[in-house]
């Protein structure tokens, strides 16, 4: 019997999850629910508590609270509202947690959640491309640990030969290339919300999708492997490989290149951390590899995607610079969702933070210590920024190479 719970539950990772328990484990005698958490879909939150009874469910958005408690008046299940009561939720004692609150808003519960010892489950990159490694070892400390639902990091995991460490050459992440693979820079100053939203293989959340699109969701993800396998830049490449079949590959020095393979649907990797350190049974769907003609893999450009080449700087440099590529990309996907800019604007203004933070590291007090404080300070000041550089608006000259060069 574990006790779960699963922040973000109302996402397209929390309702795959969700799925997933309600095919294959019985209530009562392999699982109880601990708790649900989302943000501001109160309707479909309410609808989840309902079916599966946690003992407590919590909405992050407090002007959902009406509508919220109305719905779930009589059932007799404890209900929350408000960013400290999905952190206080993500903080009780449990087995399992899925972790897939998208964005820096999963900060705090990741945090929390990995010092209870619990088994975490870890969709939201986000809270480890800030925290870095200081998650993963919070989470051993307290005799838990991180498991990567990253169908990308999922494969590494499975693949990956802790004894053989000495003998990894590097790791390969694969990349769909996302429904713009292929243009060149200047097609890209004018394609659509809509375009980018099309993802050509997976279903995602809105934000991810659009991460995909520029390869920040690739560049998040180099930094998330970095941390997760403890591996330098130097030894992590990424190729683009359009059918999302192979999710990731590791090379060792004896000539062996150890791949995992599976269709494109998170419910793969959802299964793995659901029954690691066993393979956990489900009505998966085989691959089926004559339908396969091709597999094919191909360097990104990063000249027309520059995100992935930030995310390697970022790395490279340590310290903060990777939650303020995480905070600057947010903010873009933001308004590159809500029409507001346009999707060129989303490195250029990455770029300009990044530079502008190594420019003024002071603000940052040259503090590396990766606490929760010191993320959200570093977070906070690039969004303020941003907000008072008008995003994009005044951005938007770096896209044109006027107003910035490199350092
Ligand atoms: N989807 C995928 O295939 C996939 C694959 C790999 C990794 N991931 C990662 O998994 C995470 C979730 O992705 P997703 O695609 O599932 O995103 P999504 O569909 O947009 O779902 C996001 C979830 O986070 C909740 N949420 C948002 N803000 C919140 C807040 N302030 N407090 C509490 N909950 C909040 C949302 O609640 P409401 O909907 O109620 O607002 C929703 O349940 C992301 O970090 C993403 O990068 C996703």
């Amino acid at each position: 019997m574990r006790r779960i719970s699963i922040l973000g539950s109302t996402g397209s990772i929390g309702v795959s999850t969700l799925n997933l328990i309600e095919e294959t484990l019985t209530p009562g005698e392999d699982y109880e629910l601990e708790a649900l958490c989302a943000g501001r879909n109160a309707a479909l939150l309410a609808e989840q508590a309902l079916k599966f009874r946690p003992r407590v469910a919590v909405l992050s958005d407090a002007s959902q609270w009406a509508d919220f408690s109305e719905r779930m008046k009589g059932s007799g299940i404890e209900i929350a509202c408000g960013p400290e009561a999905v952190e206080a939720a993500a903080a009780r004692p449990v087995d399992w947690v899925m972790a897939a609150i998208v964005g820096i808003a999963g900060l705090r519960p990741v945090w929390a959640a990995a010092g209870t010892g619990a088994t975490v489950a870890l969709a939201n990159k986000e809270s480890l491309v800030c925290c870095g490694r200081s998650l993963i070892l919070r989470a051993e400390a307290a005799g838990g640990r991180i498991l990567p639902v990253d169908s990308e990091h999922n494969a590494i995991f499975q693949v990956f030969e802790e004894a053989e460490r000495a003998r990894i050459r590097r790791l390969i992440l694969t990349a769909s290339g996302g429904p713009f693979r292929g243009r060149q820079r200047e097609d890209l100053a004018h394609v659509t919300r809509e375009q980018a939203l099309k993802h050509p293989n997976w279903s995602m959340g809105a934000k991810i999708t659009i991460d995909s699109a520029s390869l920040a969701n690739k560049g998040l993800e180099l930094i998330e492997a970095a941390y997760l396998f403890d591996m330098p830049s130097a030894q992590i490449d990424v190729l683009i490989h359009p059918q999302s079949v192979v999710h990731s590959l590791v090379e060792y020095s004896d000539g062996s290149t150890l791949a995992q393979m599976g269709p494109p649907d998170m419910r793969v990797p959802i299964s793995y951390c659901l029954g690691w350190p066993q393979r956990h049974s489900w009505s998966a769907p085989p691959l089926d590899l004559c339908a396969l003609s091709t597999l094919t893999f191909e360097r990104p450009d990063t000249e027309a995607f520059p995100m992935l080449r930030l995310a390697r700087e970022a790395l490279e440099a340590g310290g903060l610079m990777p939650v303020v590529y995480n905070a600057a990309n947010e903010v873009m996907v933001q308004a590159f969702l809500e029409g507001r800019i346009g999707f060129l604007d989303i490195p250029a203004t990455v770029e300009a933070a990044m530079m502008r933070a190594q420019s003024l590291s002071m603000a940052f007090g040259n503090d590396l210590r990766h606490d929760v404080e010191c993320i959200e300070q570093a977070d906070a000041e690039t969004r303020a920024q941003l907000a008072v550089s008008g995003e994009a608006a005044h951005w938007t000259a770096g896209t044109q190479g006027q107003a910035f060069s490199r350092a």
